[in-house]
């Protein structure tokens, strides 16, 4: 076989191997953030800069857009990815106080924001489902995530009630339930103050169990 039809079956096959954005936060990214910013970004140790990086829908949401720090399909205006690749003595330069990232992980970082900064490729938003079908990827509906609009109905372990929308829980070793209220307030609420019913719920409702 020749050199070129090698690189031909080699490239088909890659494509088939992998659908839609191959590469996503939480398979390929987050495990990168784990070993070298959970320190200082995450809800389990401590959130500088207002950065959680464990927090999915808080990344998707308020870190991820044309705007933010992390911007789909243009990972030069990226400031962060900037940080990981200033010089360490400079005074930007992410992770504060560590080593710099491996330049294999820097280039996984920079793919992932080139091909959308999609947080989670089996649970599309639908930003991120929009901005892939503008890259002309075929975007099967099953895979976007359709809010849940549902009021439901939560009690504490007193018994109180409370109707909210279930906005997910908070990543990692959940402890929270996030609600959403009607007059349009959103709080944590700690599993541990649900009744037994009400946190069965919240996890089921999350994908816990
Ligand atoms: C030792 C603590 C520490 C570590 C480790 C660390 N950071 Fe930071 N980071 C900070 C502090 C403190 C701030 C906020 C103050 C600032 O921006 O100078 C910050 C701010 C940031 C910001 C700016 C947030 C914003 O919205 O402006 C980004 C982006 C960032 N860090 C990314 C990272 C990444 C990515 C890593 C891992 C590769 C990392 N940091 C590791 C301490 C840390």
């Amino acid at each position: 076989m020749s050199v070129s039809r090698f690189y031909l079956v080699l490239f088909s096959g890659f494509a088939l191997a992998l659908p839609v954005s191959a590469i996503d936060y939480k398979t390929d990214v987050l495990p990168i953030m784990k070993e070298h910013c959970w320190k200082c970004h995450s809800n389990e140790e401590d959130v500088k800069g207002n950065l959680a990086l464990d927090d999915l829908e808080e990344m998707r949401d308020y870190q991820v857009g044309k705007f933010n720090i992390i911007r789909p399909g243009n990972p030069e205006e990226s400031s962060f990815l900037e940080k990981m690749k200033l010089p360490p003595g400079d005074t930007d330069f992410m992770p504060r106080k560590g080593e710099p990232l491996p330049k294999k992980k820097i280039e996984i970082i920079e793919k992932w924001i080139a091909e959308g900064a999609i947080i989670d490729s089996k649970n599309l938003a639908e930003k991120e489902a929009e901005f892939l079908k503008e890259k002309g990827e075929t975007v099967d509906a099953a895979m976007v995530k359709k809010p849940d609009e549902t009021f439901y109905k939560w009690t504490d372990s007193l018994g109180r009630e409370l109707e909210a929308r279930f906005m997910g829980l908070t990543e990692n070793k959940p402890t929270a339930v996030k609600l959403l209220l009607r007059n349009g307030k959103n709080f944590n609420y700690p599993l541990s103050m649900l009744s037994e019913e009400s946190r069965a719920q919240a996890k089921k409702l999350g994908g816990e169990e």
